[in-house]
């Protein structure tokens, strides 16, 4: 990943580097990235999941009246700006409320609930940036919409724990319950009277909160609000009868499926659409700080959006969190092939064998710099090619090739009359394949 790197400035001393808080993910740092987005879109095809491509801006409405108007997301994070026509726009700083405003106005519902989407992309939050929190960011998410059933918050659950475990990261599941319509408000009413009673200890930012939404005030991340936070009366005592057995039953499946995880009274997520089952996979070492991924259930924003009561649940990853978690990879070892021509002629030929090569499915290249013999097998190598096949005149004029294993080090010549050279080494590698496969089967 690379944020800062060498300045570059035009004549005026304009500032010509990527924006602060976003990154240009480079090679090869953007091939691990492309191991992990492969894995992602096998494990949720797997699971029944398919993907959905989204705008990456939307009316403000859409996240104002989704995300909650006293959220912090909201208030103070939107990247907010006006059309040419007057209307307001935002890029999208998450993805779920995107999901369920398309869901509506494509009737998503018509052909069969329960409907489930998967979705991955940048997101945009003005933060302050540090290590692990960006202003451009990605997100991978799964929505599962039209169930309330405790199955589908399990299943989710589940989904996001294999993800990361089969990147080989250790995380930590933290779960809770934010109750619903019929037992929030008690809740609430036990917040406020506990606050009260705290309120010069809060930080200002919270003393607000308090008035707008005094959910909020638990997921302060001001040392000066912790201690009060965590004096404050848990959900766990208000939660009505439904919303109990609702968060019973997600806890046995979870249980029974050997995941992990333990009961965060206090955990109330920074977004207002939640309802009932919430959750974080916490790093081990830095804690709520820096979520890996996170979501839960959302039962209410459907209709928020103007469609019909469409219960749903879902999560997102944070895709930086996860790279900067380092999830590691076999080598990739070497692959492919890197045509080294001399002579005009020769060249020629390696061009036009490129495309035979390549419309194979074999990596392959050749030297666009008129460089030496010699550049050409060093360029070879430092690409990381397994192969090297050598075209120069003397080849050409002997209806041969010669073929340099970058590996091994050893070098044979493939016979090719008639000029069929694709052909030749098609052959090669076919043998060295079956070769191979003998002697590790599978590979
Ligand atoms: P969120 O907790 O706001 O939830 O974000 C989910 C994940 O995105 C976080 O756990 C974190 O890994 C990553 N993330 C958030 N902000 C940043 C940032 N500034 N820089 C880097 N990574 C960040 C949501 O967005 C919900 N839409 C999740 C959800 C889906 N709930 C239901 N369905």
């Amino acid at each position: 990943m690379s944020g800062k790197g060498q300045g570059r400035r035009d004549q005026v001393g304009v500032d010509l580097r990527a924006p602060k808080g976003t990154q240009d993910i480079l090679p090869p740092e953007s091939e691990r990235w492309r191991r992990v987005l492969d894995l992602a879109h096998r494990l949720f095809h797997v699971y029944g999941y398919r993907e959905i491509i989204l705008p990456v801006m939307e009316y403000t409405e859409v996240f104002a009246r989704g995300l909650g108007e006293g959220t912090d997301i909201v208030r103070k994070e939107m990247f907010t700006f006006l059309d040419k026509g007057g209307r307001s726009l935002t890029l999208r700083p998450e993805a779920t409320a995107g999901v369920a405003r398309a869901f509506v106005q494509h009737r998503l519902d018509k052909a069969g609930m329960p409907v489930k989407l998967y979705y991955c992309g940048p997101m945009f939050r003005h933060e302050r940036p540090q290590k692990g929190r960006y202003r451009q960011f990605h997100q991978l998410g799964v929505e599962l919409m039209g169930s309330s059933h405790p199955s589908a918050d399990a299943e989710v659950i589940l989904l996001c724990s294999e993800f990361l475990r089969s990147l080989g990261i250790a995380s930590r599941l933290v779960l809770n319950s934010v109750g619903d319509a019929s037992c929030r408000p008690a809740y609430e009413e036990a917040l406020r009277a506990y606050l009260h009673g705290r309120a010069e200890e809060l930080c200002p930012d919270c003393r607000r909160r308090m008035e707008v939404n005094i959910l909020r005030v638990l997921d302060c991340k001001e040392r000066q609000c912790a201690g009060v936070i965590a004096g404050a009366p848990g959900l766990g005592d208000y939660l009505c009868e439904a919303c109990r057995h609702h968060l019973q039953a997600v806890e046995e499946l979870l249980g029974a499926a050997g995941v992990e995880f333990s009961r965060e009274e206090r955990l109330v997520r920074g977004l207002d659409y939640y309802t009932r089952t919430v959750f974080e996979f916490q790093d081990p070492v830095l804690g709520g700080q820096n979520a890996l991924a996170a979501g839960g259930r959302y039962d209410r924003l459907v209709e928020e959006m103007g469609g019909e009561s469409v219960p749903a649940v879902g999560f997102s990853v944070g895709l930086e969190r996860v790279m900067n978690a380092g999830p590691s990879f076999p080598p990739g070892g070497r692959e492919g092939i890197y045509l080294v021509a001399m002579g005009k002629e020769a060249r020629k030929q390696a061009f036009l064998m490129a495309r035979h090569l390549r419309a194979e499915g074999l990596r392959c290249d050749l030297d666009h710099l008129d460089r030496s013999l010699k550049a050409q097998m060093k360029e070879a190598d430092r690409q990381g090619y397994r192969f090297c096949i050598i075209l120069g005149e003397e080849e050409l004029r002997g209806e041969y090739l010669t073929l340099r294993d970058l590996e091994t080090g050893t070098q044979e010549r493939l016979e090719a009359e008639g000029g069929r050279r694709v052909e030749a080494v098609l052959r090669r590698l076919e043998a060295w394949m079956v070769t191979r496969w003998k002697q590790t089967p599978g590979s």
